[in-house]
């Protein structure tokens, strides 16, 4: 992860959206039909998001004020707030409108270098919602300036009219094969926390998402340790995320896996929380780690990867090389994606992020300003 390339005075060339050519010196073999003359920026791959809850309505900004008067995230979940009230809006909402507030938040993406995003649902909580929030980011994705992965959350929270197995059944039996059907979902997800899904109900809809051809991420050990680095890795999932109380036990295993350690600051700096996911002990131990926003109206409203980039490093210790791999390959790993996108090679997909810096450091370094100056997907400048 430290390991990461520098090219002074480079040029990358683009054919058919893929990189054909990048190195220190314009090859002259074939003809250039278009010139983009980058002004002396840095070149960096686009950002990867890989986990992030883009199709809600609604935001919750006071119940963002309450916590700052001293409830917490957890007490306002338990009043009835919470991840409830978002699917309440949601639930009110358009398909129309989800798809408008998606386009919106991939376009404050783009302008903050995110190319590539998974997106969850989760805030259905039914069939018929559930469904609406995956369609809603199959439509956006025609109009994204932002690639977008769908995961199906119906295991998110319980919905008030249906809880624990009961809830449990109806996404086993009713909305992943409704998501499965109509080709809505890539990856399917769950939360597994004290109070939410316990490590068996998750289990079983994730092996039940698997059964029907869905890959596994999951929602683990962000408010306590339930285990649920090792189940990831149990089911060979894509990703494990949150990771805020992960045990010895959970890094051990990720480690020793192929699932990718999903870490997302930016929930623990908006939460106010002084414990921030493990990244050092991770990293150190051989885990593969990614860095995605968990950009969210309760827990992380921010689309900014640069953003989660200064977390990581100046939360978490990780270098800056490290977090800048974490947001872009690692992240494209975690989604499958690791041959097309994530890096600047031969080969790839021409996602390039173009920043108003002399290098890479000042994505860290100049904090709390926006130093992304063109962006590109596919070759084509957005
Ligand atoms: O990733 N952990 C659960 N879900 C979100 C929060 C969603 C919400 O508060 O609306 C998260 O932090
Ligand atoms: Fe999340």
């Amino acid at each position: 992860m430290r390991r990461i390339q520098v090219l002074e005075d480079a040029v990358i060339v683009v054919r058919d959206g893929k990189i054909d050519y990048v190195g220190p010196e314009r090859r002259t073999d074939f003809p250039i039909t278009e010139d983009f003359d980058a002004r002396r920026a840095t070149a960096i791959p686009g950002f990867v998001d890989s986990h992030t809850h883009l199709p809600w309505a609604g935001f919750r900004e006071s119940e963002f004020n309450r916590r700052l008067q001293g409830e917490s995230y957890e007490q306002i979940a338990a009043a009835g707030g919470g991840i409830a009230s978002t699917v309440r809006a949601t639930r009110a909402a358009s398909e129309a409108r989800l798809v408008e507030n998606v386009v919106e938040r991939a376009r404050t993406m783009v302008r903050h270098g995110t190319t590539t995003a998974e997106a969850k649902s989760g805030y259905g909580l039914n069939v018929e919602d559930e469904l609406k929030q995956l369609r809603a980011i199959r439509a956006a994705n025609e109009r994204s300036p932002v690639r977008l992965v769908p995961t199906c959350l119906a295991a998110h929270e319980f919905p008030p009219e249906r809880r624990g197995d009961a809830y449990v059944d109806q996404i086993v039996e009713e909305i992943l094969p409704a998501v499965v059907h109509n080709k809505l979902a890539i990856y399917c997800d769950a939360f597994v926390e004290r109070g939410v899904f316990s490590r068996e109900q998750g289990e079983r809809v994730l092996r039940a998402g698997m059964a029907l051809g869905l890959k596994p991420r999951l929602h683990a050990d962000e408010f306590s340790d339930s285990d649920g680095a090792a189940l990831a890795v149990e089911l060979n999932a894509a990703s494990a995320d949150h990771l805020m109380h992960v045990s010895e036990r959970g890094i051990a295993a990720l480690a020793r896996s192929n699932t990718v350690a999903n870490l997302l600051p930016a929930t623990s700096f908006f939460l106010m929380s002084q414990r921030y996911p493990p990244a050092r002990a991770l990293i150190d131990a051989g885990a593969i780690v990614s860095l995605s926003t968990d950009c969210n109206p309760g827990s992380s409203m921010t689309e900014s990867m640069s953003m989660v980039m200064q977390l990581a490093t100046l939360q978490m210790k990780m270098t800056v090389e490290e977090s800048l791999t974490a947001a872009t390959l690692n992240g494209a790993a975690s989604l499958g994606l690791a041959e097309e996108i994530g890096s600047i090679e031969v080969g790839k997909r021409a996602d390039i992020v173009l920043l108003d810096a002399p290098s890479y450091l000042h994505i860290v370094y100049h904090f709390g300003v926006n130093l992304v100056r063109d962006v590109f997907r596919d070759g084509v400048h957005l």
